[in-house]
């Protein structure tokens, strides 16, 4: 593979080749074995954690329609919590486990892995002490602080199922999800800090219940700023009041592989969030591992995953993966701009961050500010980087290899939904060569099919659905409470496989590049082209920061294009620029993708963890304003305001 540099391609390095966890002959022997015999590959990896009573049934699944049960590992026991904590006291007691940089770069803190051990039984017997037990649902709305690991640490200890929820979530969002969770516990904290504005925890949790006057029985609260606020008598307690009173030490439960870990509710860009279940053994198997092989892990690393705890990412890769491979994990509180644009970099340089793994959307953001910004740090601790959460364009990418990664560190551009659990689609640092703009090929276990409208399976270099033909041991097992929702959603479209609602390209290396949600193809004159393909060409242009692009109806066409440019800093809108950027797009994709609107903006309407929210901007595109639907995950109200004030298309 390394041999014959193609353009665009970024072989191994040799010094990676070497190195890393595999190379790509034996990532080609493992993925080829993981397929040929699921039940034995990941017999012999499912011993990678430590089990109570050792499985002897591996792979128990079936996506028959109708039937979907998926089973790993079900007759094994085991506990999250030991497999993140106590397992290592003996070698690494005194390690560091979490790195904690709070808002203000002043405020650090160090966890050994002894401290965590103590921080977690506490937590775990004050959850007790309010009647939480095992199959009981909490619900974590909490900054970005250590407690938020040590509460999801002591739910797993106890065999209590976990909520997390963005701490950007406003009241109504809270309510509905604190109900649909059924927790009858809210952990939460005074108030948060988050590039130096407050975050209204405590507040807003007290309207969610003001909804909610019957279900919740008890709300903890964390002290993170010490400010005063409300607390209802029986009902709120401060931790630090509950934990004095309980005991030190708490064994861990004994858990059986297929109970419930968490639930988790889906970014919900489109329809109504899902809440989605993750169970025990088997995804503890599928995090760690990929932790290891994805970053190529070794002990002495690092990780710095930027993700919120809250998000899927944050659970696999901050907390679940690196904790249970021994690792030290940073947590930060912050954003990647406060106090300034180079926070991030300063963040890598302080505490020698040696893997990173961060958003596009928080990449475009800084590349937008200079390279300056980056230059003042020396990221020489640095080995890898990372992506996930939407397509990475070309020219980010390449910005993040040089600027950030000094041209020496591999990208992994990871494709993963909260629905798998953990990582699917990757390249596999030191085995496999990078394309800028493509997550590279299945992880082990892996079976990706592209298929076409009808269901039929497309060969070779193809476009199309992208589809899951079987299981693997971090996929989510049901709908909380609804598993006929569950199959309607993800296995009656194509059945017999899982459906990810995404779709892909396929290269002649086998290589997939995920092109955007099926559900926002655009079809201009019956040529259908994935929403990230155009978005992707745009910011490749110099004054472009951002893009979002929508199809909107035509009456001749079918659909016409529609797009919201946010530009770099300095730069001006202009007729002649948005021509110039028609023009691009022409030169770049094809005549027959003439923009139609291009709408400068300034900023785009986003989830909590920074996905584009494309329903709110195709109704803006059809003068449809008063219906935008669920907006209930909406990050940044005011941007909708300026994109409807400065609408193109106004009947
Ligand atoms: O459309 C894909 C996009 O994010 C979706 C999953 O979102 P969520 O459940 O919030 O999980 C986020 C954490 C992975 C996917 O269906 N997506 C995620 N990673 C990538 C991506 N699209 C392209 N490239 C990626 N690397």
């Amino acid at each position: 593979m390394n041999g014959n540099k193609k353009a665009g391609v970024y072989p191994v390095p040799k010094a990676w080749a070497e190195r890393a966890s595999t190379d790509a002959q034996r990532r080609e022997a493992m993925y080829v074995a993981s397929i040929a015999n699921p039940d034995q590959f990941w017999g012999e990896h499912g011993k990678r954690i430590h089990w109570i009573k050792p499985y002897s049934t591996v792979k128990d699944t079936s996506f028959e329609p109708g039937k979907v049960s998926i089973r790993w590992f079900e007759d094994g026991t085991t506990n999250v919590s030991y497999n993140c904590i106590d397992r290592h006291l003996t070698e690494r007691g005194d390690q560091v486990a979490i790195i904690w940089e709070g808002d203000d770069p002043k405020d650090v803190a160090r966890i050994t892995y002894r401290e965590l051990y103590a921080q977690v039984m506490k937590w775990a017997n004050v959850l007790r002490s309010q009647g939480i037990r095992k199959g009981d649902s909490v619900t974590l709305y909490l900054p970005m602080i250590p407690e938020a690991a040590y509460a999801m640490l002591a739910c797993a200890r106890i065999g209590a199922i976990h909520s997390a929820l963005s701490s950007q979530c406003p009241p109504e969002v809270l309510a509905s999800r604190i109900a649909d969770a059924a927790s009858t516990v809210v952990v939460t904290a005074d108030q948060g800090l988050r590039g130096g504005r407050k975050l209204e925890l405590k507040v807003n949790v007290d309207a969610a219940l003001d909804k909610l006057p019957k279900v919740v029985k008890t709300v903890i609260v964390v002290k993170r700023t010490g400010a005063p606020v409300g607390m209802l008598k029986g009902r709120d307690h401060y931790y630090d009041d509950l934990a004095e009173t309980v005991p030190d030490q708490c064994p861990p439960e004994e858990m059986k592989a297929e109970d419930p870990l968490f639930v988790l509710f889906t970014s919900g860009s489109t329809s109504k969030p899902k809440a989605v279940v993750h169970t025990t053994g088997g995804y503890l198997v599928y995090a760690a591992m990929t932790h290891q092989y994805v970053f190529d892990y070794h002990d002495g690393d690092i990780h710095w995953c930027t993700a919120e705890i809250s998000w899927i990412t944050g659970h696999s890769y901050i907390v679940y993966g690196p904790l249970a491979n021994g690792a030290t994990t940073l947590i930060f509180e912050g954003i990647p701009t406060y106090p300034s644009a180079s926070r991030y970099w300063d963040v890598i340089d302080k505490h020698k961050v040696s893997l990173f793994y961060t958003a596009p959307t928080a990449i475009r953001s800084l590349m937008g500010r200079g390279e300056d910004a980056v230059k003042s740090n020396s990221l020489a601790s640095l080995r890898l980087l990372g992506s996930v959460g939407e397509p990475i364009d070309p020219k980010s990418w390449e910005w993040y290899h040089r600027v950030v990664g000094g041209g020496r560190c591999p990208i992994v551009d990871t494709w993963f939904q909260t629905e798998t659990g953990g990582i699917l689609i990757t390249p596999l640092p030191g085995a496999t060569d990078l394309k800028p703009g493509s997550a590279g090929s299945p992880f082990f276990g892996v079976k990706p099919e592209l298929v076409d409208e009808a269901g039929d399976v497309l060969d070779g270099v193809a476009h199309g659905n992208l589809v899951i033909a079987d299981s693997w041991p971090g996929q989510m097992r049901t709908l909380y409470r609804d598993h006929e929702r569950f199959e309607q959603e993800y296995f009656s479209r194509y059945p017999g496989k899982y459906f990810t609602g995404d779709g892909a390209r396929r290269d002649a290396d086998g290589y997939y590049s995920i092109t955007g949600r099926v559900d926002d193809v655009i079809n201009v004159s019956g040529h259908r082209i994935g929403t990230a393909e155009l978005e992707s060409a745009l910011v490749a242009h110099a004054s472009v920061s951002e893009a979002a692009v929508v199809g909107y109806p035509h009456e001749i066409k079918g659909q016409d294009i529609y797009a919201y440019v946010v530009l770099i800093d300095g730069e001006t809108a202009s007729d002649e620029l948005r021509n110039e950027l028609v023009s691009w797009i022409r030169r770049a994709i094809g005549p027959i993708f003439t923009i139609d609107k291009v709408q400068f903006a300034v900023g785009l309407p986003k989830t909590n963890s920074g996905k584009i929210i494309r329903h709110i901007l195709r109704k803006i595109a059809e003068d449809k304003c008063t219906e935008f639907g669920d907006t209930s995950t909406l990050s940044n109200p005011a941007v909708v305001d300026h994109l409807i004030d400065n609408r193109l298309n106004r009947k």
